[in-house]
């Protein structure tokens, strides 16, 4: 069913907003995502995350085109695969992705990780630079960034991202990065923010979850609004997408903030490696 309310938006720094719940698509296929795209944007989405590395861009912008929605009232973002890191790589990059998409400009174009071994990502920012300019992406931004790599991306280009894309949950609630994203003003977005669904049986979130008569999921999500994130939980699943967007008419109390945070099991739990390819 579709949303009768417009899902709150941040404002980043371009001035632009960014919807503050969105569609995320890994692991689904080009023919799942088409499917699932088209059933978010019809349930209220506005905002839909995918990446080079997803191997569904394809799918992404079928769906698109199916939903019949007109491009300017949706937020695309994707993400450059490692592979195009460097020197004016970034350029072929996004094109190549345009091309997958359907689409002549995304909302936001993200380097996936830092990948500091290859030694690339200041280069990369600099293409990064050039495609804004060229009207290729309305914002550029970057995932799985620490604070040191942040801090160098901006002390060589001067240009903060206007988003910062990480792994975020309950039990990974990072609030070193959160806090040094704030004071930069970079948008913290949540990938995996259910924890891939395995934080939706604990029992700080299910007892809150029973008492406000929400789902779990509901409230891990309410925990992220309320932190002032982003974040693009995915679900294949028509009524979970619902759902997930359905969020906006309770408020997690101080109380129920503070009992979250003691679920935070620090940065050892992060996957902040390629292994995982997300
Ligand atoms: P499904 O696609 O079958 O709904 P994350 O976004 O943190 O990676 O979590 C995604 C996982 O959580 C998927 O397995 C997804 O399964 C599941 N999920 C998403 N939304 C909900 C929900 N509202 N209730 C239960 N499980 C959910």
């Amino acid at each position: 069913m579709a949303s009768s309310t417009p899902t709150p938006q941040l404002t980043l720094s371009t001035g632009a907003a960014i919807p503050v719940i969105g569609l995320g698509t890994w692991p689904l296929d080009d023919s799942q995502v088409a499917v699932t795209v088209a059933d978010a944007v019809a349930t209220g989405y506005r905002l839909i995350d995918t990446a080079a590395k997803y191997g569904n861009e394809a799918g992404v912008g079928q769906g698109i085109r199916d939903s019949g929605i007109a491009r300017e009232q949706l937020f695309v973002t994707t993400k450059l695969d490692g592979g195009y890191q460097g020197n004016d790589r970034a350029i072929p990059g996004l094109d190549a992705s345009l091309d997958r998409l359907g689409l002549d400009y995304v909302d936001l174009l993200m380097i996936h990780w830092p990948l500091p071994a290859k030694d690339l990502y200041v280069d990369t920012w600099n293409s990064f630079g050039k495609l804004l300019a060229a009207g290729k992406t309305r914002a550029i931004g970057v995932s799985n960034f620490k604070p040191a790599h942040l801090d160098r991306l901006i002390a060589e280009t001067g240009v903060a991202p206007a988003v910062n894309q990480i792994q975020l949950d309950p039990t990974l609630a990072r609030a070193e990065t959160r806090s040094y994203n704030t004071a930069h003003g970079i948008v913290t977005q949540s990938w995996s923010p259910l924890g891939r669904g395995d934080t939706l049986s604990n029992p700080v979130i299910t007892g809150i979850a029973d008492r406000l008569g929400k789902s779990a999921a509901q409230v891990i999500l309410r925990w992220h609004v309320q932190l002032g994130l982003s974040a693009v939980p995915k679900s294949a699943s028509s009524a979970r997408l619902a759902q997930n967007l359905d969020i906006f008419d309770f408020e997690l109390t101080s109380e129920d903030m503070d009992a979250i945070a003691g679920l935070d099991q620090g940065e050892a739990a992060a996957q902040d490696s390629d292994v995982i390819g997300h």
